[in-house]
């Protein structure tokens, strides 16, 4: 397929990347090295076997392959090396700032220290600034499939390394696990002065946003796609310009959307909502953060205007402060003029 100047457009744009579980970066060639690495067997004989897997009908079938995965992930250098590898992807993007997800969860229920995660993801996070000049923030999901008890066991494994985390969220099997279960944890962790974020109406209801908002309180919301379904819910939004983190390729493997031609992305900017593009799980739907601008742009015929808005809407969307959003809208704008 021949590059169209669409695509190139996209390929240099400075953009922030709001929406990556570190976990879900983690790619079945590093899964092979690192099984090897820590003498583990895989039940997959080959990279290939591992990719064909991956053909998911909704969230949990892919929750269940993403945490197994993880199962190989077990000393401080291999957080690093996912880490790093994230980075040098994002880079090679444009990303110059990402917010990336890790699940401590899915580490200390299988006996893998907080500390160890924490050190691993610490020190690629640091490499990603000096080699690769991409700057980054740590969010600590808890999994909303547990209970709360549990996350606020999680947050204190976390107290000694919260000058490095930015702030919480809540993934997982969103059905039956709405925000309100987690509304005492969130208190705590904005008391703590965490900043808050939480999937909500990806496949939940939009009953679920408003919780993430009323119950939460979150400063940004990750999917909101089934905001659309509530029309006072979707003016709200736009009214107080809420962010939203929107993954178009997770969409579509997770049937969230049956083709990328009903990709609401284009709809939500229309309707005035702060929507941005992120890769969710890149390993396993196919595609780094690019990718999902440029199946998006063509599914739903996306202009230039509309793009650089997306990256604009990512850098103000992020948690970094305004002076360090100046310095990244600038060169976007540069960029977008040029
Ligand atoms: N964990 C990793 N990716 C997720 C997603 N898209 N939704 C909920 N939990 C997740
Ligand atoms: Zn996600």
């Amino acid at each position: 397929m021949t590059e169209t100047s669409l695509d190139s457009f996209i390929s240099g744009l400075p953009k922030a990347e709001l929406h990556l579980h570190i976990e879900g970066s983690l790619e079945p060639e590093l899964m092979f090295a690192l099984a090897k690495r820590n003498a583990l067997t895989l039940p997959y004989k080959s990279v290939e076997e591992i990719r064909a897997a991956y053909s998911f009908s909704r969230l949990q079938d892919f929750l269940d392959i993403y945490y197994a995965g993880a199962s190989v992930l077990l000393t401080a250098e291999d957080f690093h090396d996912l880490g790093l590898a994230y980075f040098r992807r994002a880079a090679a993007d444009g990303v110059r700032h990402a917010e990336i997800f890790f699940d401590p969860q899915t580490h200390t229920d299988r006996g893998v220290p907080f500390a160890t995660v924490a050190k691993g993801l610490f020190s690629a996070m640091d490499a990603a600034q000096r080699t690769l000049n991409v700057s980054s923030k740590l969010i600590l999901c808890f999994l909303r499939h547990l209970d709360e008890d549990a996350a606020f066991a999680t947050l204190k494994m976390a107290e000694p390394y919260l000058d490095r985390i930015a702030g919480v969220g809540l993934d997982s099997s969103e059905v039956g696990h709405p925000p309100s279960k987690f509304a005492r944890v969130f208190k705590r962790a904005r008391e703590m002065g965490l900043k808050l974020v939480a999937h909500a109406g990806e496949e939940g209801p939009p009953d679920y946003v408003y919780e993430a908002l009323d119950l939460l309180g979150v400063d940004r919301l990750d999917h909101g796609n089934r905001s659309l379904e509530d029309e006072s819910l979707v003016k709200r939004l736009a009214a107080t310009g809420m962010t939203l983190t929107v993954c178009p390729l997770s969409n579509l493997k997770l049937c969230v959307v049956h083709d990328m031609k009903d990709h609401p992305l284009k709809r939500m900017l229309a309707l005035g909502l702060n929507a941005t593009v992120n890769s969710d799980d890149p390993a396993y739907f196919g595609g780094y953060v690019n990718d999902n601008f440029r199946a998006v742009a063509a599914g739903v015929g996306l202009t230039r205007e509309e793009i650089s808005r997306l990256a604009r809407n990512s850098f103000t969307g992020s948690f970094l402060n305004p002076d360090e959003q100046a310095v990244h809208l600038a060169a976007l704008d540069a960029y977008s003029a040029a």
